[in-house]
């Protein structure tokens, strides 16, 4: 393995998102747990290859919204887990030479939390000022007209203290008021309390929306057209989000994150934080590294998620991101999460090799989706198996079909949980086909190419810390770049069409790797790409 010296392992890393609910089941109640992630570890590590893990909450949460309305940040849901399995699942992850990400949650609480319970008793309460509260307009409605994400009005009336409070999201998250300094305290304790057990970074949730404007003013309508990457989210398009997310006040609060963070960092363990935020204004989403880059280590580059399949545009976002980079910072890519709908279903399931390949190859940590290495497609849910409060608003927007268990083997419930158990959401049909097992033993299958590609990354300083340059002379329909180093040429060629392109080289070279996984040849200077595929080849 080639370990880059000057590199962190965080800009190293191939981080894969683990949804615990839909991992592994293991104490028979149909919803994944932290018994279930350990006993896959060494798929992750091993037969995969993965070199951290991203695990989404696992706190204890009534489900409003399925782990992200939490009402104990400092403990494990017991139907997940314990703390106990909690620090063994660390310390197996590490005694893999892995790294472990945990959801940080810091915008909101459940209204179950005990803050909350506390804060609604009464205008007086000693917590009333944790969360925003505010009055009625004289007529009674809202104090603006800020909407909930997953639609409708973000304000809910509390008729016992006769107020309002607010929801970026379900009713049953309220936020948290960071203009307080206890609730300050109280949320970097929150971080503390995890790092002093020991893990390598967070993914902070949410972290867009940590705070408003304080005077409350209403969001002016939107009359922009989309940005050309982003995905619609609905009713929340209506309105350009000047006051409700993103106030300049949050770069301050990531700064202190960061300096926690930094004080806990030592060189054996550098740690690490990479933020949700849903920017697609390059300049702006720059600014989320902080001037004097101090503020989170990375903002997720959600681009390639709502991006149009084109070869124009994948190039665009990726030279937007490549030319926006602050001096010294590293970037990253995304092609699926829990909130997306999944790769495969997108693009369809021979792009989604290329797509795979692109994110592998591109410079920056990438970040993959459970169940995206088997091109693992939506789920089809009937309306009664909804479970997504976002699906239950507005069922094209629901996030339960890329949300589907992992599909193990092709045994009963493909390997998730036991026969006589019902999983929490249904096991996509086509499990028997589509498993771990299966593929493993198919030797050009989606999980193999994935296998191979990651060993290939593994091994290439060019892959991992190399220059990125676009290759100009790629024909229509193809997109194609080069990974250098010194002594290492690469070029990734991607084929976005189902014709044959050829391209031009510079010089003659040997096929690495094809999506197809069926060729390792030498070539002159011309490469030929068959429909869909897509090649890393070496030069010279
Ligand atoms: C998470 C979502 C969640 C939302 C509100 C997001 O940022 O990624 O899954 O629904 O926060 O809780």
């Amino acid at each position: 393995m080639v370990n880059a010296p000057d590199q962190l392992w965080w800009q190293r890393a191939v981080i894969y998102q683990v949804y615990p609910r839909s991992f592994q089941d293991t104490n028979h109640d149909g919803i994944g747990d932290l018994e279930g992630v350990l006993r896959r570890l060494d798929y992750l590590s091993e037969t995969l290859g993965v070199d951290a893990v991203w695990l989404s909450p696992f706190y204890p949460s009534p489900d409003a919204d399925f782990g992200y309305d939490i009402t104990d940040f400092k403990a494990v849901d017991p139907r997940l887990g314990t703390l106990e399995t909690f620090d063994r699942l660390l310390r197996e992850i590490h005694a893999r030479h892995m790294r472990l990400i945990i959801d940080l949650v810091v915008t909101y609480t459940s209204d179950q939390h005990p803050w909350f319970i506390e804060s609604r008793r009464s205008r007086q309460s000693a917590k009333r000022d944790w969360f925003m509260w505010a009055d009625a307009k004289p007529d009674g409605s809202p104090p603006n007209n800020w909407l909930s994400a997953f639609g409708g009005s973000g304000w809910e009336w509390d008729a016992q203290t006769e107020q309002y409070y607010y929801h970026s999201f379900t009713k049953h998250q309220p936020d948290l008021n960071w203009r307080n300094p206890e609730v300050r305290e109280a949320m970097l304790d929150v971080a503390r309390f995890w790092l002093e057990r020991g893990v390598d970074g967070f993914r902070v949730d949410a972290a867009h929306w940590i705070l408003k404007d304080p005077e409350l003013r209403d969001n002016p309508p939107n009359t922009a057209p989309r940005p050309l990457v982003a995905r619609s989210l609905g009713e929340y398009d209506s309105q350009l989000h000047l006051y409700d997310k993103g106030h300049p006040d949050c770069h301050e609060v990531f700064r202190a994150y960061r300096r926690l963070i930094d004080s806990y960092s030592t060189p054996e363990q550098p740690r690490f934080a990479i933020g949700e935020i849903h920017v697609f204004d390059w300049q702006e989403w720059a600014k989320y590294y902080g001037v004097q880059l101090d503020e989170l280590h990375m903002p997720f580059n959600f681009a390639l998620v709502g991006a149009p399949w084109q070869p124009e545009v994948v190039r665009s976002v990726v030279e937007g991101m490549e030319g926006a980079l602050p001096h010294g910072a590293w970037g990253n890519y995304v092609l699926g999460n829990h909130d997306e709908a999944r790769l495969a279903s997108r693009i369809g399931e021979a792009q989604a090799r290329v797509a795979t390949l692109l994110l592998l190859t591109l410079r920056g940590t990438p970040t993959m989706y459970y169940g995206d290495e088997l091109g693992m497609v939506n789920g089809v849910l009937t309306p009664e198996q909804i479970r997504d409060p976002w699906g239950k608003n507005d069922p094209a927007l629901g996030r339960d079909p890329a949300r589907t268990p992992m599909q193990w083997d092709a045994s009963p419930n493909a390997g998730f949980c036991a026969e006589h158990v019902t999983p929490w959401l249904p096991v996509n049909p086509d499990y028997p086909m589509r498993n771990v097992a299966t593929q493993l033993a198919e030797p050009r299958s989606m999980l193999n190419f994935v296998r191979h590609l990651l060993r290939l990354r593994q091994n290439s300083r060019a892959l991992q810390q190399g220059t990125y340059r676009t290759l100009e002379s790629a024909p229509q329909g193809c997109y194609a770049y080069y990974r250098s180093t010194e002594s290492e040429r690469l070029v990734v060629a991607l084929n976005f069409t189902d014709q044959e392109v050829s391209l031009h080289l510079p010089s003659s070279g040997r096929v690495l790797i094809s999506t197809h996984m069926d060729r390792n040849e030498r070539f002159e200077r011309e490469l030929v790409l068959r429909a869909d595929e897509g090649c890393l080849v070496a030069l010279g």
